[in-house]
């Protein structure tokens, strides 16, 4: 209906002025999507199928996906707007979205509005060397940013996502992470799967990390020579790929010592293996490679990770000890009662008395 009236006023209106489209699914794919394609500017007039919460745009080149398509798309909640050779992506308008693949394309500049209810972003292969924009997706559930061409990344991108379960930065060239200003601990409760490894990271401070639920960390194929970390603040990792790293002999040794007494040798496929032949170093356990030159732990980067670690500690004592005055007040009341209630029963059992001698 709307359809056909928006045709017959194009027809009407198309000679004065610029032109009105009516997308339709040209096609219908079995998991519901509805295919839509030769999406063309001026986007302002398009109307998309109504009632459509499964959209996946084909056969189209959208520069700039931006508010204006957002808004004509507004009911859609799965978008699916691979390889359409977008250069920027501005979240904005897209109330009802909570999936958005976007991979393939050629983004160089993503933002976003605070606010939205998108769960997955899947912003893969693209040109992406700055994510901070990102900060405001707070209901983000999974965020897929590997290929990409990111050199150096601030965790604080990430500590409002308290729902993040799923973060992939593998290959990019990621050479920093900066967990943020004045070494606050970077708290992720939900974060299950970490994948970092192909980057070209020198060091990371896993120190700093709470991540009560990571269970998968992947730091393979890195430029790492040591982690500041005693795994204490892992708790639930099952799986750490640590091979095709520089490691330094002395640290992998303890770390493999570590990683034994968590059960989490059991098999390669939990830590990962070096060729022999891929090794000019020495091997580990037959199987991790090392180096003597390596690169040593910085006593002063450890000492700072350390301080803000007993920071947090003596916060937790100060709370503790809190708690403890808090009890200790109320027992010192409860004993108080108890004393005037046993001074009340004391008259009530003299009274008694004295009643009992009186009537005798
Ligand atoms: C889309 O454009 C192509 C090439 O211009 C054309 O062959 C095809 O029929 C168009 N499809 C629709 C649904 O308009
Ligand atoms: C869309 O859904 C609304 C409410 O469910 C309904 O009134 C309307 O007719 C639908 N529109 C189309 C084009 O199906
Ligand atoms: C997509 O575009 C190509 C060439 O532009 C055309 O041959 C093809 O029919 C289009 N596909 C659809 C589904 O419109
Ligand atoms: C979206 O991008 C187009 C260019 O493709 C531009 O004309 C339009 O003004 C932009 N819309 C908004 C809301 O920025
Ligand atoms: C360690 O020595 C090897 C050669 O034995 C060299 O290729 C490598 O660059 C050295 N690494 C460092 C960190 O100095």
């Amino acid at each position: 209906m709307v359809c056909k009236f928006l045709t017959l006023w194009v027809l009407y209106v198309a000679s004065l002025s610029s032109l009105t489209y009516c997308y339709q699914c040209s096609e219908r794919l079995s998991d519901g999507y509805c295919v839509v394609v030769n999406v063309t500017e001026p986007y302002e007039e398009a109307t998309f199928p109504q009632n459509e919460t499964l959209i996946w745009i084909r056969n189209s080149t959208i520069p700039v996906f931006n508010r204006t398509l957002f808004t004509q798309l507004a009911g859609v909640e799965y978008l699916l707007v691979n390889g359409l050779q977008i250069e920027q992506l501005h979240l904005d308008g897209c109330n009802s979205l909570e999936v958005l693949f976007a991979s393939y394309n050629a983004i160089v500049r993503v933002s976003a509005v605070e606010g939205l209810p998108l769960r997955q972003l899947h912003l893969y292969h693209n040109q992406l060397t700055d994510v901070s924009a990102l900060q405001v997706l707070t209901h983000i559930e999974q965020l897929y940013l590997h290929d990409n061409l990111l050199e150096s990344l601030r965790f604080d991108t990430f500590s409002a996502m308290r729902e993040l379960k799923i973060l992939t930065l593998q290959r990019n060239r990621l050479r920093t992470i900066a967990i943020g200003t004045g070494n606050k601990l970077l708290v992720l409760p939900r974060l299950e799967q970490l994948y970092l490894q192909f980057n070209q990271l020198p060091h990371l401070d896993t120190g700093l990390w709470r991540m009560e639920h990571l269970r998968v960390l992947d730091l393979s194929h890195n430029q790492l020579g040591y982690l500041l970390t005693f795994l204490e603040e892992l708790p639930a990792l099952r799986k750490i790929g640590l091979h095709h790293n520089p490691w330094h002999c002395g640290w992998l040794y303890g770390m493999l010592e570590r990683l034994e007494a968590r059960e989490l040798d059991a098999d390669d496929s939990a830590i990962g293996y070096d060729d022999e032949a891929s090794c000019p170093g020495l091997r580990l356990d037959d199987r991790l490679c090392c180096y003597e030159n390596a690169s040593t732990p910085d006593p002063v980067l450890l000492l700072v990770t350390r301080t803000s670690i007993v920071d947090e500690l003596q916060q937790q004592i100060r709370g503790a000890k809190r708690r403890i005055e808090t009890l200790e007040e109320a027992q010192r009341k409860q004993t108080h009662q108890f004393g005037e209630l046993a001074g009340r029963l004391a008259t009530i059992e003299q009274l008694c008395a004295q009643r009992a001698s009186e009537t005798n």
